[in-house]
């Protein structure tokens, strides 16, 4: 296990071969063994291999081609529907329509997601995570029939890898790593603790060919955008208005 960890890069190309159904099942049977708040189990996943829902689902994640390639696509969803269900027939009374709530079965379904992700990674298999679920919740809901209670929070592609990419990089320990309490950041540390990243030929180039300045600027700027995060936190606020976790 440990070593699948250290080994861990995302695999966005996968073999056309399918993944045998006790393999699939060890996937599930991790996700569900995680920690979850209070042992309510708060989160679904819905599994998906039929290739007409997952081309339905494509336009909502963007058109990642690996979604339309990859045998199986497991979206997590924050669910309390079943739990309120339970509690309503048992004369309890559901106290979850909030963001409290939400945020509970958002985390349960991310942490059941990274099992699954280890356990399917110890299979031989790669993943890739989807962050498009969350930006694109209404329509994900759309096409998984998705009932009131359920959002989804992410979503993984699992199948064997078609290639398997260099290892990316990471911040030094000090960047993360805080002891016993939070150092804040001087200029100089934040200098020394990016300058590997920046220094690296790929993040040159990236810099270079989306015509910036600095590599900060390419996040700011292009790939996680002012604009973009409002819109996408609109779509998401009327999700969970919808969905039951937020009123006016
Ligand atoms: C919540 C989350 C959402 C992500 N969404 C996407 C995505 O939509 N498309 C994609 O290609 N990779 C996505 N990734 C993968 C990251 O880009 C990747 O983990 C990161 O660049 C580090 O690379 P590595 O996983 O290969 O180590 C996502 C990862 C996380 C944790």
């Amino acid at each position: 296990m440990i070593k699948e960890i250290f080994e861990h890069r995302s695999i966005r190309k996968y073999q056309d071969k399918p993944i045998p159904a006790e393999v699939m099942k060890s996937i599930l049977e991790a996700a569900i063994r995680a920690s979850n708040t209070g042992n309510m189990q708060v989160y679904s996943i819905v599994v998906t291999t039929n290739k007409e829902i997952k081309e339905a689902l494509s336009p909502a994640h963007f058109n990642q081609p690996m979604v339309k390639q990859a045998p199986v696509i497991l979206t997590f969803c924050a669910d309390f529907n079943r739990f309120n269900k339970w509690c309503r027939a048992r004369n309890a009374e559901p106290g979850y329509d909030n963001f409290l709530s939400f945020l509970t079965g958002a985390i349960d379904a991310i942490i059941a997601a990274q099992n699954a992700c280890l356990e399917a990674e110890a299979h031989g298999l790669g993943i890739c995570y989807l962050g498009t679920a969350i930006y694109n919740a209404d329509k994900i809901i759309e096409v998984l029939n998705l009932p009131k209670g359920v959002v989804p929070v992410t979503a993984v592609t699992l199948g064997y890898p078609a290639d398997i990419p260099e290892l990316t990089d990471r911040l030094p320990m000090e960047a993360v790593i805080h002891y016993e309490t939070y150092q804040d950041f001087s200029e100089a540390s934040i200098d020394r603790i990016y300058a590997e990243k920046e220094a690296r030929d790929d993040s040159k180039q990236f810099v270079k060919e989306n015509n910036k300045e600095t590599l900060a600027q390419v996040f700011t700027d292009i790939r996680y955008s002012k604009a973009n995060n409002e819109h996408f936190s609109k779509v998401l606020f009327d999700v969970l208005k919808k969905q039951g976790y937020i009123t006016d």
